[in-house]
């Protein structure tokens, strides 16, 4: 077998960026170690940058984003018993967040994959890359029981955290950078309509909660945890219990409803630099993971993958390697952005337990800051939308 570019995962990264070179004429090959239902239902992240709205969009992937996601222009924060609205769109010229499911994003991706006949390899068992430092660099795999080689021009290291793609390359290349965060996320999908319009990120003693949706029917909700929080611990009593408690406001009610759905995330920041090796480019959570604090981690990975088009358009369009040599450059100024933002949106909003009083009311001053200051709450907003140019 043989095509232009291989592309290893289909999560948002691996289906943008083949949906992007389908686009541009460009041959690829998708493959993927889970099934086509695991990846659809593997629910994840939830706000859509204006910019990766635009990306999908311009791909002709966006019809029902469009029907159905749905268009926020503010968010809210809450602390010491008070919420606080921050405007977004009247303080970034009118940029606007969307509410849409990764889950909904990578359906509309796979159909519009398989409408089209490109190839895309759900369950390829034992996924691995070679020759990376040559012209002809290839990828094996085995699928329905039998063996294959598939020999590429480049590869797409679109894999996760947890890919082999970035393990492959040899030791030495690669820094990495990481912070722990000694926390976690319990989230959960409720069908319950959300009890507030926008979301709600909310400090409280008993640490971080967050108000989010999926649709007008669905919400999403999280708790701060342990890092290494066992599930089993949390019946979904003790979660809406802790939920009321985080979230709870004098004339404000929390809606319970049957919860369909729920796990613990751990937080982690890590980039590795840099996001490419030969012929091998990473891109998304295989290069870089941030706490989702933010709501940057899907958004990122887009961008990623619209930077490793361009400069493989370029590339085959043109021969010039340049934009392919500066892509680790060009996306690491926007992946460091985002690493700080939501580095400091975790830190702001979360309860450390090693942390005094001193932390506690820093966290508060900056908190109030934000809320009240047009300047500080600009900055937040403008990195919550997405910056356009770096
Ligand atoms: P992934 O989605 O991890 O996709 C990688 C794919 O590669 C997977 O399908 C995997 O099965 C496949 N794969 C792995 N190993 C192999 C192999 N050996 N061979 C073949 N295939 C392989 N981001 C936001 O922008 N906004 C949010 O609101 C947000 N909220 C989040 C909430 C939670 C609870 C979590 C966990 C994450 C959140 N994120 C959010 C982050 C976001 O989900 C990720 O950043 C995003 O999924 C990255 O996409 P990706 O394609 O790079 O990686
Ligand atoms: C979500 O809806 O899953 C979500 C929203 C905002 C975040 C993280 C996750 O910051």
């Amino acid at each position: 077998m043989r095509t232009q570019v291989g592309i290893v995962g289909a999560g948002p990264a691996g289906l943008t960026l083949a949906r992007l070179l389908e686009v541009a004429g460009i041959e690829s090959v998708v493959l993927e170690n889970r099934s086509r239902d695991h990846v659809e239902q593997r629910i994840r992240a939830g706000v859509l940058e204006q910019g990766t709205v635009d990306l999908l969009t311009e791909a002709g992937v966006a019809d029902r984003l469009h029907r159905e996601g749905l268009v926020h222009h503010g968010i809210e924060l809450q602390f010491d018993g008070e919420r606080h609205r921050v405007p977004l769109s009247d303080l970034t010229g009118g940029s606007t967040i969307v509410i849409y499911g990764q889950t909904e994003v990578v359906k509309d991706l796979i159909q519009a994959r398989l409408a089209s006949g490109a190839p895309l390899y759900f369950e390829a068992e034992d996924v691995s890359v070679h020759e990376l430092e040559s012209e002809r660099p290839s990828i094996r795999f085995r699928h329905d029981g039998g063996k294959h080689e598939l020999e590429c021009d480049v590869i797409a290291g679109c894999d996760g955290f947890h890919g082999i793609c970035r393990e492959t390359i040899p030791a030495g290349v690669l820094t990495a950078f990481s912070r722990d965060y000694p926390y976690g996320w319990l989230g959960i999908l409720a069908a319950v309509a959300p009890s507030n319009e926008e979301l709600v990120y909310a400090h409280h003693e008993r640490g971080f909660a967050l108000l989010s949706l999926r649709s007008l029917e669905f919400s999403r909700l999280y708790v701060q945890v342990d890092h290494d929080e066992d599930i089993r611990e949390w019946p979904d009593d003790r979660i809406w219990e802790e939920l009321h408690a985080r979230l709870g406001l004098e004339g404000w009610n929390l809606a319970e409803g049957p919860v369909l759905e729920k796990g613990v995330t751990g937080m982690r920041s890590y980039v590795v630099e840099p996001m490419q090796y030969g012929r091998l480019y990473l891109a998304g959570d295989a290069a870089h993971i941030v706490p989702p604090t933010g709501a940057k981690g899907l958004n990122l990975a887009i961008h990623d993958v619209r930077t490793l088009a361009e400069a493989l358009v370029e590339w085959y369009g043109s021969g010039s390697r340049a934009a392919l040599d500066a892509y680790t450059a060009t996306c690491l100024r926007r992946v460091w952005r985002a690493e700080h933002f939501s580095w400091w949106m975790t830190s702001m909003l979360h309860r450390d337990p090693g942390d005094d009083s001193f932390g506690l009311r820093l966290q508060l001053s900056q908190l109030r800051y934000v809320t009240s200051s047009p300047a500080a709450a600009t900055s937040l907003a403008e990195n919550y939308v997405g910056l356009g140019t770096l």
